[in-house]
């Protein structure tokens, strides 16, 4: 099984004004942060991702609801739950991931290491496996 890599968010408690959360690049996750988005009004149950990136490093937070993630370096899987504001998962690159939202309302953040470029994206599961292959034999 893949060792999923976590990364405590500080998280404050601002008693009867709820919870704040803030990381800074470099200095809390390994990566300079370059872009941020996040995923929301996702039916429940619906399935997301299915792609894997050549360069690009993430960092994926769900600070609401309840979302499976499922890991895949093409050898070994994990499957993991993020459902709090002060766990991050780290989707580093070559690795295929699968996102489940399991409850409705649920959001997902994502912190990047790099701007958009859809030439980054591995969409095909089978040419993953190939590149993964290509890459154990150098
Ligand atoms: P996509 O990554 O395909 O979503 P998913 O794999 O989760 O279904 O992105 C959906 C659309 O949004 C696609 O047309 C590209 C666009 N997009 C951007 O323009 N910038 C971004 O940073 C992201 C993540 C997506």
């Amino acid at each position: 099984m893949i060792e999923p890599r976590f990364v405590n968010i500080k998280t404050v408690e601002t008693p009867g004004k709820g919870k704040l959360s803030f990381f800074e690049g470099i200095h809390d996750i390994p990566f300079e942060i370059k872009r941020v988005y996040y995923i929301t009004g996702v039916p429940q149950n619906m399935e997301r991702g299915a792609h894997a990136h050549h360069e690009l490093d993430q960092l994926l937070i769900c600070p609401n609801g309840e979302i499976e993630i499922t890991l895949d370096n093409g050898q070994e899987r994990a499957d993991v739950i993020l459902s709090s504001p002060d766990k991050g998962l780290l989707v580093e690159k070559m690795i295929w991931h699968d996102m489940k939202w399991l409850k409705k309302e649920s959001i997902l953040l994502v912190v990047a290491s790099d701007y958009y470029d859809e030439n980054d994206y591995i969409r095909s599961y089978d040419e993953f496996i190939s590149i993964c292959k290509m890459e154990n034999k150098e």
